[in-house]
C-alpha cells in the first residue's frame, strides 16, 4: 500500500464447502484493470527496477494450488470508487480430515 492504509487479516470456515478461508483485505490503491490478468505471473511487477522481484504472488499461487487450495482476489481502484478502494485476496483451503 504505497501511501499507507489498513491491512485486515481474517479467517472463517466456509461450512457448506467445508473449507478454511483466509482473507487479506487492504485499503491500498487497488489493481488497475490492465494488470488484473497478470498479477500471478512469475516476475510480473509494477515496482521500480530493483524494488521487487514480482515473485510474491506467483509463489503464493503455487503453494496454495499444491495444497488443493484456491487464491482469488477482488480489487477496486480509486478511480472506480474512492470510498471503497483496496484489494482483498482470499485463500481457500480444504479442511484437514
Ligand atoms: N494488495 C495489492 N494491492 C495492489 N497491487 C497489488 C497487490 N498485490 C499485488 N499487486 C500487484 O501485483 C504485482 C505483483 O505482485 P507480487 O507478485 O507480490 O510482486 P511484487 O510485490 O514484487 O511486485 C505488484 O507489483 C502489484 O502491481
Ligand atoms: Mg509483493
Amino acid at each position: 500500500m504505497r501511501g499507507g492504509g489498513l491491512l485486515t487479516i481474517s479467517t472463517r470456515h466456509n461450512s457448506p464447502e467445508n473449507r478454511v478461508e483466509v482473507l487479506f483485505k487492504d485499503t491500498g490503491h487497488g489493481i488497475k484493470t490492465e494488470y488484473r490478468n497478470e498479477i500471478f505471473d512469475p516476475f510480473f511487477t509494477t515496482r521500480e527496477v530493483g524494488e521487487g522481484g514480482g515473485l510474491g504472488l506467483s509463489v503464493c499461487y503455487g503453494l496454495v494450488s499444491k495444497n488443493d487450495g484456491e487464491i482469488t482476489f477482488e480489487t477496486v481502484t480509486e478511480e472506480e470508487d474512492r470510498e471503497n478502494k483496496g484489494s482483498t485476496f482470499t485463500v481457500s483451503l480444504p479442511v484437514a480430515p
